[in-house]
């Protein structure tokens, strides 16, 4: 996908879009420029035929002349628009530009508005490649595409064009995460990820690591092994760094779960639940597509990504319930349930993170079934033990056009995970499980900057949603990403 600056005279899309707000009746110049191409057509047919006024999410279609189809499409009241709404108009809108024309380029226009028109410039790319989105690889008949996007306005500044950069990498990063989520369990293995990994240090001059069983061993990951042995494919640990150019204002640690597949293990999970359980790994694939966009944006921090890769089967060298664990801390697990294998996973790769003397340590992770039954589908739970960083970063996902919702850890929880022959259970019971997963991590890292941010809600989608089809919705990663650039 090309992004494209222009001014309008040197629009050259075949479908235009121009915006119309319902209780304003300014007219935008590239409505002005689409009305005078069409002799007043345009304007005519819109305002007093077709459209009811510019409600929201309401559009109208026009060819103008042999090359441009207009778009005119409704903002709603102009106070009444936030970055959210508008970032589900422009991907409904690049939805509706697919339809009608099938190899094409669309042209936005950056309407005014209380929103920055820098952000309404990022917004623009970020939601039409959402809305432009599509797995078709393994599509015997691929779909041409659109492949490029014309950002329409006369006055673009420096920061329009920094934004426009910062929402195309976003974007990309999205992508890529989804792509990866896409693919099958079959073929996303441990293995691929980390030769995945391997292909992003080499592309972008990043330092890796992958460590295979034996190394794992070596570092006393015995609990994160334990998740991975009922598996015939190998688990990997991978570990990726960004360094800035001079002194970092920073060292931020991203950690990923990565359960490729998730069974339940011999807590097999019925057939309903274990449909797409290949999205385990969404944490992993999302903090693989964010150091790309970290890398070509090159902020003055020090970013580690890390993924302990493995599936979770049940076999007959499966873990089992009654299992007791050393973690690489050296505190010890026994295993309630062998389907809550990704905060085990996990306890290991916070251990591994202490390890590399950072300021921050955040981790993604599609975690709890619980999160879903509080927070639904289209709300992140963020929970954490440093309410500045949670403050902060709940002000980048609101920027980003992306909803969490901030869940506590209070030390009640602890009770919840009482074992009589190790230091916890890895399970406590149906009631708070999302916050009881989470207070089982954190006895695993030593930061006192650590997020965790529970996907497991959000990374997929069964039905779409106002801006996002259904599928993997690469949740957080432009979140994180703007998180990461502003520290
Ligand atoms: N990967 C699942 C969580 C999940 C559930 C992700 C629904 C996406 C959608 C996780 O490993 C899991 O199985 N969690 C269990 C924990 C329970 C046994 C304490 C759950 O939430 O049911
Ligand atoms: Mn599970
Ligand atoms: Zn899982």
């Amino acid at each position: 996908m090309r992004f494209l600056t222009k001014k309008i005279q040197e629009m050259s899309a075949n479908i235009a879009v121009c915006y119309i707000f319902e209780d304003s009746l300014e007219i935008s110049p590239m409505f002005e420029y689409l009305n005078s191409l069409s002799n007043g057509t345009l304007c005519k047919q819109v305002f007093e035929y077709k459209m009811n006024k510019g409600n929201f999410l309401e559009s109208f279609k026009m060819a103008i002349n042999n090359e441009v189809t207009a778009l005119v499409v409704g903002l709603g009241k102009q106070c009444e628009l936030t970055r959210k709404k508008f970032s589900q108009v422009v991907a409904n809108t690049s939805r509706l530009a697919k339809n009608i024309s099938k190899n094409a380029a669309i042209a936005f226009e950056l309407p005014i508005c209380q929103i920055p028109k820098a952000d309404i410039a990022q917004i623009t790319i970020t939601a039409s490649r959402i809305g432009l989105y599509e797995f078709n690889k393994y599509l015997k008949e691929k779909i041409e595409k659109i492949d490029t996007i014309e950002i329409i306005d006369d006055n673009l500044t420096v920061e329009i064009e920094k934004n426009i950069l910062i929402g195309a990498y976003s974007s990309f990063a999205m992508k890529f995460t989804k792509d990866l989520v896409n693919e099958s369990a079959q073929v996303a293995t441990p293995s691929y990820i980390s030769r995945v990994a391997e292909q992003i240090a080499t592309d972008y001059n990043l330092e890796i690591k992958v460590y295979d069983k034996k190394q794992i061993k070596a570092l006393n990951m015995n609990a994160f092994l334990a998740v991975g042995q009922g598996s015939k494919h190998e688990p990997k640990f991978i570990h990726l760094t960004y360094r800035p150019i001079g002194t970092p204002k920073k060292k931020i640690a991203l950690v990923g779960k990565g359960i490729t597949f998730d069974a339940g293990g011999m807590n097999i999970k019925p057939a309903a639940s274990m449909l797409t359980m290949k999205d385990d790994m969404t944490g992993a694939a999302s903090v693989l597509g964010i150091i790309q966009a970290i890398a070509k944006l090159k902020p003055q921090i020090e970013l580690h990504v890390i993924s302990a890769l493995c599936e979770n089967m049940t076999s007959g060298s499966a873990y089992k319930q009654g299992d007791v664990l050393t973690a690489m801390n050296g505190k010890t697990i026994e295993v309630d349930n062998t389907d809550a294998e990704g905060r085990i996973t996990l306890a290991d790769a916070l251990c591994y993170a202490d390890t590399l003397g950072v300021d921050e340590v955040i981790d993604i992770a599609t975690l709890t079934g619980a999160v879903v039954v509080a927070l639904g589908n289209n709300i992140t739970g963020v929970l954490g033990n440093n309410q500045q960083q949670i403050d902060n970063f709940k002000k980048c996902a609101e920027l980003s056009c992306e909803n969490v919702w901030q869940m506590p850890i209070l030390d009640e929880l602890k009770d919840n995970l009482k074992s009589e022959i190790a230091d916890f259970k890895n399970t406590g019971g149906r009631n708070a499980g999302t916050s009881t997963a989470a207070w089982f991590l954190s006895n695993f890292t030593q930061s006192t900057s650590w997020m965790h941010l529970d996907i497991a809600g959000t990374a997929w989608l069964d039905k779409s949603n106002k801006e996002t089809l259904s599928g993997p919705t690469g949740v957080m990663v432009r979140s994180i990403i703007r998180y990461l650039l502003t520290i």
